[in-house]
């Protein structure tokens, strides 16, 4: 976590403020109905932070100091947020979270990132209470041959630029073979292709 990662968590809201417009009404969609003990995962520079329904217990994990950073500068007037730097798939993450302790796992535009997602979603599935559920909102690879293969070919250049984004994971399948259900699931496209959708424990 050098001085590139600090540059670009001052500058991911100004990057992605015309993108945010686009799918701001697919994180609404999400979050409308979600209450009790969340994890947000990846919190990033807390753009979710805003947008739950009050009264809920949000603990966010996030492993980037400077994300953490610019997050806690917004001074939110929403819920009082348990917010620990840590990583998803950092062996230790039991010390401080709990098992089956999770109403809710939201996940938006995280698994794209995290370096070794099949983990992560192991840990999810460990996380959540056995009726909760995980809400995601991942940018996942095209289906179109022309753009899964210029996805594939960019993708070393975008990894590096965007701090290990991949534009070409297959989420929504590595969520299935990791033992998620969809009980609603759908994808659009907005300039990338997208899933939305809640999971459950198989
Ligand atoms: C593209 S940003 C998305 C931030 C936010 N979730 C959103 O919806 O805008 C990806 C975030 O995931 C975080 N991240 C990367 N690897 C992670 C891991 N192993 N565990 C948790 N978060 C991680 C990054 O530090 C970054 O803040």
């Amino acid at each position: 976590m050098g001085l590139y990662n600090s540059v670009f968590a001052k500058f991911y809201d100004p990057f992605m403020k015309g993108f945010e417009k686009r799918i701001r009404k697919n994180r609404l969609e999400l979050l409308k109905d979600v209450g009790g003990e969340v994890l947000e995962i990846g919190s990033g520079t807390g753009i979710n932070f805003g947008l739950y329904n009050p009264g809920i217990n949000l603990t966010a994990i996030e492993p980037s100091q400077a994300m953490i950073d610019v997050s806690t500068a917004k001074n939110c007037d929403c819920n009082k947020i348990r917010l620990l730097k840590t990583s998803i798939t950092d062996p230790l993450l039991f010390n401080e979270l709990k098992e089956s302790s999770f109403d809710y796992i939201l996940s938006t535009l995280v698994l794209c990132t995290i370096d070794r997602p099949e983990i992560a979603i192991k840990n999810y599935g460990k996380l959540l209470k056995p009726d909760g559920r995980l809400l995601v909102l991942e940018h996942i690879h095209s289906t179109k041959p022309l753009h899964k293969k210029l996805q594939n070919i960019a993708n070393p250049f975008w990894k590096a630029f965007s701090e290990g984004c991949n534009l070409n994971r297959n989420t929504d399948q590595m969520l299935i073979q990791n033992g998620f259900v969809p009980v609603q699931s759908e994808y659009f496209v907005k300039t990338l292709r997208f899933v939305q959708g809640v999971y459950v424990n198989g």
